[in-house]
């Protein structure tokens, strides 16, 4: 800033002339007018309206003025700033209307587009291989029976041949509702529908049981506590074990294409005689047992893998359910629906199927179909 003119010399101050206001507000004006937002319009205030501005610079120069001059520059540049003022709250007005107007169009939201306000979940892989399972058994005339999951501790082992001291009575394998003396389980397998089938149903017999089943075990990627089972029952005139081999050689094809079963001796109380059913690996179909080199960690190289149990009806089952073990027989079988899928759908962890993820379901239900 200049100092005090103190000997009043007529000194020109040129930032204070008519021309130069003038320029300082034309260039001002210039500049308002192109801003086109109002980021542009702020730096174009400070430039020209704010503290460091020319004419902010140019008023501090009043005073340098002579007495007789100053009133006509002070007067100069207050009508400079006010038109400055206008013109800058004027194009702030434009500016800021027109942002808004294209932040109205450029975020539009159509509230009329379709959303996803509850997500489609998908049906359980469980489920649906529970339902293909029942549809190959009713394709073939079957019937689906159920039962409840809490079961007469009678109907979960005592008509099944399963006396009370069996150790798989034990708490340590069954759950129980509530006292053990009230005769109440969680069902420990679906072969109490066979003896409520046996109970219920005109004779002949043919059904299948898909179902939750309880055990008090580990959960692990191979054991859950709930699980679920299908049961196969025939009951008719001259059934033998040949006619349980041909379903069950049925029903693994179906699942599993070109595929070998085998059943081999095992002991069911309520069947006699009793065979565990064996699926031939599908994985190295029996090449790594006479291969060392080339192990199979699917059938630990034994080439086939345990899929169920299965039998011919013993006659103590039937005559417990009222039916003439003399003129009827009848086969059985019962398989775990988690393994399955393990083996269809290549699930390795049988957590997978008990943690509700929708992708895992969604991942499998394709294939489980
Ligand atoms: N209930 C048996 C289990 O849970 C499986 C089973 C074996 C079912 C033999 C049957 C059968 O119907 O005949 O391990």
């Amino acid at each position: 800033m200049s100092g005090p003119n103190t000997n009043y010399d007529p000194v020109e101050v040129t930032p204070l002339t008519a021309e130069s206001v003038q320029a300082m507000v034309d260039a001002a004006l210039a500049s308002f007018a192109a801003a086109e937002t109002l980021a542009d319009l702020k730096s174009a205030r400070i430039a020209h309206a704010g503290d460091r501005s020319p004419l902010a610079l140019a008023n501090r120069e009043i005073g340098a003025l002579p007495p007789a001059a100053r009133k006509d520059a002070g007067a100069r540049v207050g009508k400079a700033r006010g038109e400055i003022q206008q013109a800058l709250a004027a194009r702030e007005a434009e500016v800021g209307a027109a942002e808004l107007e294209r932040a109205l169009v450029e975020e539009r939201v159509d509230v009329t587009v379709p959303v996803d306000v509850a997500p489609i979940g998908a049906v359980h892989p469980i489920t649906a291989l529970m339902d293909v399972l029942g549809d190959v058994f009713v394709s073939m005339g079957w019937e689906i029976a159920e039962g409840p999951e809490a079961e007469a501790a009678w109907l979960n082992f005592d008509a099944l041949n399963i006396g009370p001291d069996h150790p798989a009575r034990g708490t340590t394998d069954t759950l129980f509702v509530g006292d053990v003396e009230n005769n109440i389980v969680l069902r420990t397998h679906t072969s109490p529908v066979q003896a409520r089938s046996m109970l219920d149903r005109p004779l002949p017999i043919y059904v299948v049981c898909p179902g939750k089943v309880y055990r008090a075990d580990e959960f692990d990627a191979t054991h859950v506590p709930v699980f679920h089972q299908i049961e196969g029952l025939v009951v008719d005139k001259g059934i033998s074990m040949a006619h349980l081999v041909g379903t069950l050689q049925h029903l693994a094809k179906v699942m599993f294409g070109d595929i070998e079963i085998r059943i081999r001796p095992n002991y069911f109380p309520f069947t006699e005689p009793s065979a565990e059913l064996d699926l031939e690996c599908f994985v190295c179909h029996g090449a790594s047992v006479n291969d060392p080199a080339n192990p199979c960690r699917t059938c630990s190289s034994e080439g086939w893998i345990e899929w169920g149990g299965c039998g011919v009806v013993n006659p103590r089952v039937l005559t417990a359910c009222g039916i003439d073990a003399e003129v009827y027989s009848g086969f059985a079988f019962g398989m775990g629906v988690e393994r399955s899928l393990m083996f269809r759908n290549n699930a390795a962890d049988m957590r997978d199927m008990v943690e509700g993820d929708v992708r895992f379901s969604r991942s499998l239900v394709g294939g489980a179909r």
